[in-house]
């Protein structure tokens, strides 16, 4: 098969990672986006976002890639036209679909010739429906619609795209469908076809039922902490069942980013919309709300009053891998400590917070954030902290007390080299049986 021609319409992380990888499949990709700085920075091999390969990604295809702020120079030729803009939520929990809005106004009136609108942008379900009514509306017969929804997590995203699990591909019409489902045929990766709104909602159900995961093993990590079990064997017990799998089971401080915060709201927000009150979906919510908040409990625990305490917050961003601080629970947990008044050290190898958290002090390194500190707390599991207990930091910490808000240590091992250990749904103490063995 010979190369498409693919505009894909917002050069953000979606529509950057998509073009990139439609080039390297051997397409010819046209990103645009409304910044002329953004498009600017990307003709010069300046990439925006921080993920691992993207940039050797977008030099080695550099042929098959043009940027332009210009609707008609992206449209000129163009099969297919992607739409990769943001969905962020409203005030009001629903998704603000503006951006979709604009690009399905600004395709031109006078196409010679078909081409297909492909929705890549998260939208609630439906949305498809209301944009064909729209083309139909303005005449657009010849703009087919379908939804290619994406499943690319931050950090593997570039793996995500080109060794998926599934494509999904929900068109109005066989033809078109057909036509989105050929651009992955030199993947190796099954392909699911069906109607829009059921390619829609597979994709929001994917993202609930994930975080309804985290949100039911950090209730249950929560439970262990009261009866003396440790959450991190239950969950490998438990992840061992091939009716449930072992993914999505890492107790923890909470979910952030930029998809699961978002997407569950805007599916509870939709049903609620359409008549039905989605109680499960409420709870994964407000669990995740105050997950964020345990460790507070935990600090408390061992320093009392946190007033004038200092506390290292280790890691920033919403999960290793990536720069993106969009709802990071170290945002929540950082201001708890500040309104609690005590001094907030924080350090992150790529993130950064000074502008969020202006009265914070951000370190440039480990030493630094946890030196004179009463407790160093882990809020992302960067591979860096992985040896945190060390003579080292003991010495540099005014208290050797350590909270994993990820449970990336041995808490044997780190009791060991003399620090008080707590993580989040294992027991505060040595219990003597450290984590499941399977054999
Ligand atoms: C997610 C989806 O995985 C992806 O398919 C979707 O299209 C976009 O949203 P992403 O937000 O990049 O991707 O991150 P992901 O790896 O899914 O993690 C989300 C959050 O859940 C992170 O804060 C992470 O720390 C947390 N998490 C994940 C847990 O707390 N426990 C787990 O077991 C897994």
């Amino acid at each position: 098969m010979s190369g498409r021609r693919i505009a894909v319409f917002g050069a953000g992380y979606v529509g950057l990672v998509t073009g990139a990888c439609f080039a390297e499949l051997g397409h010819q990709v046209v990103l645009r986006d409304v910044l002329p700085e953004k498009i600017a920075a990307l003709e010069r091999g300046e990439i925006p976002i921080y993920e691992p390969g993207l940039d050797e990604l977008v030099e080695r295809n550099r042929e098959r890639l043009r940027f332009t702020t210009d609707v008609a120079e992206a449209v000129e030729g163009a099969e297919l036209v992607y739409v990769a803009v943001g969905t962020p939520p409203t005030y009001s929990g629903d998704a603000d679909l503006s951006a979709v809005w604009t690009v399905v106004d600004e395709l031109p009136d006078d196409l010679d010739r078909r081409i297909v609108l492909v929705m890549k942008s998260t939208v609630p379900v439906g949305t498809g429906d209301k944009v064909r009514a729209a083309l139909d509306a303005r005449g657009l017969k010849n703009v087919g619609y379908v939804s290619n929804p994406e499943f690319l997590a931050e950090g593997t995203a570039l793996h995500d795209f080109m060794a998926p699990d599934r494509v999904v591909v929900g068109g109005f019409d066989p033809a078109d469908a057909d036509a989105v489902a050929e651009l992955y045929s030199k993947l190796d990766a099954p392909i699911v076809r069906t109607d829009v709104s059921s390619a829609e909602m597979i994709k929001m159900a994917s993202n609930a039922f994930l975080s309804t995961r985290i949100s039911f093993i950090n209730e249950i990590a929560n439970v262990c902490e009261l009866v003396g079990a440790d959450v991190t064997a239950v969950a490998e017990g438990m992840g061992l069942d091939h009716r449930l799998g072992k993914h999505f089971l890492k107790a923890g401080i909470g979910f952030g980013g930029s998809c699961f915060p978002k997407d569950i709201s805007a599916l509870k927000q939709l049903a609620g919309n359409s008549g039905y009150h989605f109680q499960l979906l409420s709870s994964v919510i407000e669990v995740n709300e105050l997950q964020k908040r345990r460790v507070i409990g935990k600090l408390q625990k061992h320093l009392g009053r946190l007033r004038g305490t200092r506390i290292a917050l280790l890691g920033l961003a919403f999960k290793p891998g990536t720069d993106d601080m969009r709802e990071a629970p170290s945002l929540v947990l950082a201001s708890r400590l500040l309104a609690e008044g005590a001094q907030v050290r924080t350090w992150d190898p790529v993130a950064s917070a000074v502008d969020l958290l202006p009265t914070a002090t951000q370190c440039d390194s480990i030493e630094e954030a946890i030196d004179g500190a009463n407790a160093a707390v882990i809020v992302t599991e960067w591979s860096e902290l992985a040896d945190l207990a060390n003579p080292d930091v003991r010495e540099r910490m005014a208290n050797p007390l350590i909270i994993d808000g990820r449970n990336m240590l041995d808490p044997a091992k780190v009791r060991a080299a003399g620090f008080a250990y707590e993580g989040i749904g294992r027991p505060s103490h040595e219990t003597g049986l450290g984590a499941a063995t399977t054999g």
